[in-house]
């Protein structure tokens, strides 16, 4: 215990301002340094930031290899992730350092799903070009013609990625009375695949079947452009892709001449290529191409949920303590 009976406290950098639910609890025992700008830190401001800290919470605009460890020092006990997703993370560099890494699933599930189905809403419905068509004064008259797009209901969904927020789009696509087709690694538990008549299929079957196709996938290697300008093709065109996922999934100039030319009928997504997607990018040329800025698990209270999470995974990591949830356990075997 330095300074005279002083109780210690870990240093520790956010880096941004996260809801108060993740902030207050860090603040009150830590040593905090919070980076409030709207924009994350510089490359080289966060390396400065992460110096001789304890803990370090960060977003996913924020890249953690080899240089940001280094710079952090060997005291760093945890990086806890704003995210489910952790593709900013060099994992393995963390695990060979010993430093446990932490992330938030679960909370952000069903919110996920949402803005997933709301998009799927959205393109078939043609929701954003039709409020475009308004506002420019082009809608004249009630139009049999007008704006037509494919039925949802009814229809057949396939879902790449069959994991927790992939189930909970097959949820909602129950209650639309919609087929489910599913891709993954590896099969469901037979009990998931009968409570949504969700049917396993290979990845050409589900694009070449599927009315609609939502990503679920993490990004890995194996997964970067896995929507190629080939498996665009196996789609139908009048399908619909739907990216909830991470941007480099998608191949996006094999995305932006499959829209161009009908090879399928309208994309909608949340995650790009890069993010911020440039306003130059020739997909949003495009009137069958709706794009939100990474917002599926913005909703009040799934962003709170996400904060006191990753601050508790901080907190732990600083302790010294197992995290809630590590993405690396195999850190703690042979402690
Ligand atoms: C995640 O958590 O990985 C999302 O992309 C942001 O909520």
């Amino acid at each position: 215990m330095p300074g005279g009976g002083v109780a210690w406290r870990p240093k520790v950098f956010v880096a941004r301002l996260i809801p108060d639910d993740g902030i207050r609890p860090v603040v009150e025992a830590c040593d905090a340094r919070v980076w409030e700008d709207e924009l994350p830190p510089p490359r080289a401001e966060l390396l400065r930031a992460i110096e001789g800290c304890d803990g370090v919470l960060t977003l996913l605009t924020d890249r953690v290899d080899d240089e940001f460890l280094d710079r952090a020092g060997p005291q760093l006990k945890v990086v806890s992730n704003f995210a489910v997703g952790f593709d900013n993370i060099d994992v393995p560099a963390c695990t060979r350092r010993g430093i446990p890494v932490g992330n938030t699933p679960g909370v952000l599930t069903e919110t996920t799903a949402d803005l997933a189905w709301a998009l799927l809403m959205a393109a078939a419905r043609r929701l954003a070009e039709g409020d475009r068509y308004v506002r420019v004064g082009r809608w004249k008259t009630w139009g049999p013609m007008l704006l037509l797009g494919p039925d949802v209901h009814g229809s057949t969904l396939g879902i790449v990625g069959f994991g927790r927020i992939g189930q909970a789009l097959a949820r909602r696509a129950v209650g639309f009375g919609m087929t489910v087709l599913y891709h993954d690694v590896a099969r469901a538990d037979p009990v998931v695949e009968a409570t949504y008549g969700a049917t396993f299929v290979p990845l050409q079957d589900l694009l070449a079947r599927s009315d609609f196709v939502s990503l679920h996938v993490n990004l890995t290697p194996e997964t970067r452009h896995l929507m190629n300008a080939d498996r665009l093709a196996w789609m139908k065109p009048s399908a619909v892709l739907v990216n909830t996922s991470r941007g480099p999934v998608v191949d996006q100039r094999a995305l932006y001449e499959a829209l161009r030319d009908g090879v399928i009928f309208a994309a909608a997504l949340d995650v790009t290529d890069p993010e911020p997607i440039p306003t130059d990018e020739p997909l949003l040329t495009l009137d069958n191409c709706l794009v939100v800025p990474h917002i599926a698990s913005a909703s009040r209270a799934t962003r709170g949920k996400m904060a006191a999470m990753a601050a508790a995974n901080l907190l732990a990591g600083v302790r010294g303590e197992r995290l809630p949830t590590p993405v690396n356990p195999e850190v703690y075997t042979g402690r």
